[in-house]
């Protein structure tokens, strides 16, 4: 029976549903400042920014001091109590750990005692777990760990401190400085960083609630938001009273830093107090969280976080990874030594809860500390081949009639596609893991004949469930208690898309098991294998919730409050998502694919991510690159952003620069609002569609270098896309560039039109190589600025000389369709008249990989003996003769040749030479005219990808 409350309830719901779809179709209204805390409405935020003033206003001593008794250094770790002195005297001690770990990197974590010990009393009665949250590393951490236990005490030692030698060749020092506590950290004897240098470092200790009144006064902070904080109707009862932790970091001579995403802005961070014209007032923040209609060049925070942070001056990168998965603050300023010609980059990070927990990365290159991050969090997935092709989203196509018609018209517009999506409303009633009924009443049927070009299906699964009556996956998860708690221990109710939801915890092992068993394709019935997954609102998103998430104290498994565990909580889903895709088939698995738009260091082993809500706007298009590059190069790479725009709609000009943009985002998907016009590729006419269809095709042509370079990612976690710093770590003149880029090791430099009427722009060349043209061969032959023309069919794309690009140059319906395809090579000639590059194939779905089932070959062209050559560097393994055996016949059907010599004018044929067998085939010459590169062409040379090769043109 439906009560009247029921009635009433679901009425108030239906409400703040429409409010939520009205607000998101206000285009002209910006971001919703109100909905989303500044630093000052956020208590710990507040205290610790006050906590820095009056540091940095008096000259007191940092309470902060290590009990040189309790030093002990052994195998790699220095351990030792940091007394807190409070001024009646009382000591609260925190144990510190300083570990060296065998990558050359060094980890501190500091905990707190009484509450390790769990003798603390909580202020009211909940369940929340005592301690500091000390498990981020469960679910961010995979390796790395080991220590060095060949660090040494250093032989000289300054009386009152304790430096330890660390590294290869012991090049890298931590000097720990007792009294007050600090730690300097050098490389080749300079000082690269320095850990409460400014003397901010400061954790709230436990203390138990005692009446304004009666307090002893030892604490003349602000306590207002000690023991409870409201904001916006919402009032968090903070069971531990104040517990937050920061710390001050300065970046010795270190001008740039970059990372911590996800925000809008430069790639090169801007300061965040006191700094000069255009920095901002606000520190960047971490905490994941829906925003509508994000504003651009933005400290606020976003859907996800990644708390990893370079900072890179000439010739040097050094990072940290600030391991927190609570609310954190980072507060950036730049300021000048005196005697120093540079200035310093003075960060203060901040965070609710848990345990300090810091990784500190001492270069000195950019690729040290990515493949480092790799090695602690994880290398980037190999993704699954058909997902790094185009995909084609919106909200929503609306019955499996419609999408059959999007398919149809792909095809008829011969565009190629790999996925189509389904947004939420394939469901029955927002019910997931159900169909509506009469709109796709046989999705089984749509499967199948999206499966006949290759082409797969994504479905939206976020983590609310509908809570309902008629609905068995919320009675189970109910049943089995597998929701996350509210902080009176019942289970928490929100709205969300479907109204009133609950939300599963995935701390929960049994939460991710159950999660599982949904998936199972008896289960979720009109899935298929080629069904793969769409996480949304996993920050998660509660549309009446404080800041349009979650409270704080609500209850995760292990009692966990959900403020120790929020930036992760994300991650945790998408995990349980990848795990569930995997299990669905335990015979076989495929990799599985997901995207998400929450998430946090190390999530870049699940799957991809886009940049969620962005607008029709050039303004978007042209931040999206930053925000990209940004993720790029803090360790997730798969990473793009709602090609065309989410919001509104994208005139036919900003929809085909977005296209060609696009078609460099690792991850390629187009996505547009419920209310938007129709804006598939095809769509718009003559000349757009053609044009973007180039542009798509484009990215298929290029697959093959797309996948090497995500299969690099995926051993090296080093970024697809690749600013100018990190290419060249020297040039400081590319240091604030962020809007052009190089895709992973192809020698491929990108310049995205994002600029409406354009007809032309600069690209920015750094190195002493020749570059050209990749379109039309124009050369661009020494250092500097150029300017090139870029009429709307034009991306601009320069080819860095020296590097050697795999292409197939037939066009399919689906990448899938392209599997046995033969490949063109095109060798781009460098100044010192050589080439290199490489290939990497492999099934694109299974993981035989692992087992060795696919062909890496190095490609490498001599001038001193103009030869063209391709080696097998395939590991080989128990499944690489079968595979090899089932590639046999690819060819490669063409190689042409850019910068080619001019002695190479008169030749009509090289030879070519495989398995011992010789054959001669055509080659073709065009000479160098009006600044373009001469060329070459060999066509058909016989030759296969899966044994080595040369051709000899001398
Ligand atoms: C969120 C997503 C968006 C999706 C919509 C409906 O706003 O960011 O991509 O279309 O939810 O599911």
């Amino acid at each position: 029976m439906v009560s009247l409350r029921n009635i009433v309830s679901f009425e108030r719901v239906k409400w703040t549903i429409a409010l939520y779809l009205l607000l998101q179709l206000s285009l002209v209204s910006a971001v919703k400042h109100h909905d989303f805390k500044t630093c000052d409405q956020s208590g710990f935020c507040k205290r610790n920014r006050a906590y820095a003033d009056a540091v940095s206003a008096s000259a007191t001593q940092s309470p902060y001091q290590i009990n040189p008794e309790t030093i002990v250094f052994s195998q790699g770790q220095f351990n030792a109590i940091v007394d807190k002195l409070l001024t009646d005297g009382t000591i609260v001690k925190l144990p510190l750990t300083v570990s060296f770990l065998s990558s050359g990197l060094s980890r501190i974590t500091l905990d707190e005692e009484r509450r390790q010990k769990g003798e603390i009393e909580l202020r009211h009665e909940s369940k929340a777990r005592k301690e500091r949250f000390n498990q981020a590393p469960d679910w961010a951490i995979v390796g790395g760990l080991d220590f060095d236990k060949s660090a040494q005490l250093s032989e000289q030692q300054v009386s009152g401190t304790t430096s330890v030698q660390y590294g290869a060749d012991k090049r890298k020092k931590a000097i720990i400085q007792h009294n007050p506590f600090k730690i300097v950290f050098e490389r080749d004897d300079q000082v690269q960083m320095i850990f409460n240098d400014r003397g901010f470092m400061n954790l709230e200790h436990w203390r138990p609630k005692i009446d304004q009144a009666d307090d002893d006064g030892s604490e003349k902070e602000d306590q207002s938001t000690w023991w409870e904080e409201s904001f916006g109707g919402n009032t968090d009862s903070k069971p531990k009273g104040p517990e937050s932790l920061g710390l001050d970091i300065t970046f010795s001579g270190y001008e740039h830093v970059y990372g911590i995403p996800e925000h809008t802005g430069p790639l090169s961070l801007r300061e965040t107090r006191g700094g000069s014209d255009g920095a901002f007032t606000e520190p960047y923040r971490l905490y994941n969280t829906d925003v509508f209609e994000y504003e651009l060049n933005s400290p606020m925070t976003l859907y996800g976080a990644i708390p990893f942070m370079h900072a890179h001056k000439q010739g040097s990168t050094v990072g940290v990874l600030w391991l927190s998965a609570a609310e954190t603050w980072v507060d950036i300023v730049k300021a000048k030594r005196s005697g120093q010609t540079k200035r310093d980059t003075q960060t203060h990070w901040f965070s609710e809860s848990g345990i300090l927990d810091i990784f500190v990365f001492l270069g000195p290159k950019p690729a040290d500390l990515t493949k480092a991050m790799g090695d602690l969090t994880g290398n980037s997935q190999l993704p699954a081949q058909f997902s790094i092709a185009y995909h084609q989203c919106r909200w929503n196509y609306m019955s499996d009639e419609e999408v059959q018609e999007v398919n149809a018209k792909f095809d008829k517009s011969a565009i190629p596609v790999d996925v189509i999506w389904l947004d939420l409303e394939y469901t029955d009633d927002r019910k997931y893991f159900t169909w509506d009924p009469d709109k796709f009443q046989n999705p089984i049927g749509m499967h199948e004949r999206l499966d006949l070009q290759h082409r797969k299906t994504v479905v939206l699964i976020d983590p609310h469930i509908k809570n309902t009556h008629d609905y068995s996956v919320v009675q189970d998860l109910k049943e089995k208690g597998l929701a996350v708690r509210n902080k009176m221990e019942q289970i928490f109710e929100g709205w969300c898309w479907p109204g009133s939801s609950h939300w599963i915890d995935c701390f929960s092992p049994e939460g991710r098991a159950w999660w599982s068993s949904l998936f199972k394709l008896d289960y979720f019935k009109g899935s298929t294998l080629n069904t793969y997954v769409w996480n949304d609102m996993n920050e998660p998103s509660v549309f009446n919730g404080p800041e349009i998430t979650m409270p704080k104290d609500n209850l995760h498994h292990g009692n966990w409050e959900h403020r120790d565990i929020h930036n992760i909580n994300g991650m945790t889903f998408v995990n349980a998502t990848y795990h569930a895709l995997l299990e669905r088939n335990p015979k076989k698995p495929t990799r599985p694919f997901v995207l998400t738009r929450s998430f946090y260091a190390g999530s870049q082993r699940l799957g991809a991510m886009w940049t969620g809500d962005n607008l029709a706007d050039w303004s978007h298009l042209k931040e999206s690159i930053p925000m990209i590059l940004s993720l790029n190069i803090a360790g997730f790479p798969n990473s793009g952003a709602d090609v065309g725009g989410f919001f509104g709609t994208p005139s036919p000009e900003l929809l085909t620069r977005w296209f060609q943009a696009g078609a460099f985002y690792p991850f390629f998907r187009a996505h547009a609002h419920l209310d938007t016009r129709r804006r598939e590729p095809y769509v718009a006419g003559s000349p757009y569609t053609e044009i973007m269809t180039r542009a798509i095709r484009l990215r298929y042509q290029l697959l093959p270098a797309w996948y090497t370079a995500f299969h690099e990612a995926s051993i090296t976690n080093a970024p697809i896309l690749r600013p100018q710093y990190y290419m060249f770590p020297n040039d400081e003149a590319g240091f604030d560039i962020d809007d052009q880029f190089y895709l992973a090791s192809t020698g491929l430099l990108i310049k995205p039109i994002t600029m409406e009427g354009a007809t032309s722009t600069d690209i920015y060349i750094a190195d002493d190589e020749i570059y050209y043209d990749y379109f039309d061969n124009v050369i661009y032959s020494k250092p500097g600025t150029y300017r090139l023309e870029t009429p709307l069919d034009r991306i601009p794309v320069l080819a860095q000389g020296g590097h050697i690009i795999p292409r197939k140059d037939r066009p399919r319906r689906s990448s899938s369709l392209m599997k046995y395809d033969p490949f063109t090579l095109v060798v781009f000639i460098g100044k010192t008249g050589n080439a290199g590059g490489s290939l990497y194939v492999d099934d694109g779905e299974t993981f035989d990989y692992q087992s060795g089932a696919y062909i890496h070959s190095e490609f490498s062209f001599d001038s001193d003996s103009s030869t063209l050559s391709s080696r097998d560097i395939t590991v080989k393994g128990s499944m690489t003769k079968a595979y090899h055996k089932a590639m046999a016949e690819v060819r490669i059907e063409r190689i042409v040749f850019i910068g080619a010599p001019s002695e190479w004018q008169g030749k009509t044929s090289v030879t070519s030479e495989q398995d011992s067998k010789k054959h001669e085939s055509q080659l073709t010459f065009g000479e160098s005219v009006g600044g373009k590169a001469a060329w070459a062409v060999v066509k058909d040379p016989k030759i296969t990808i899966t044994k080595d090769w040369k051709i000899s043109l001398a």
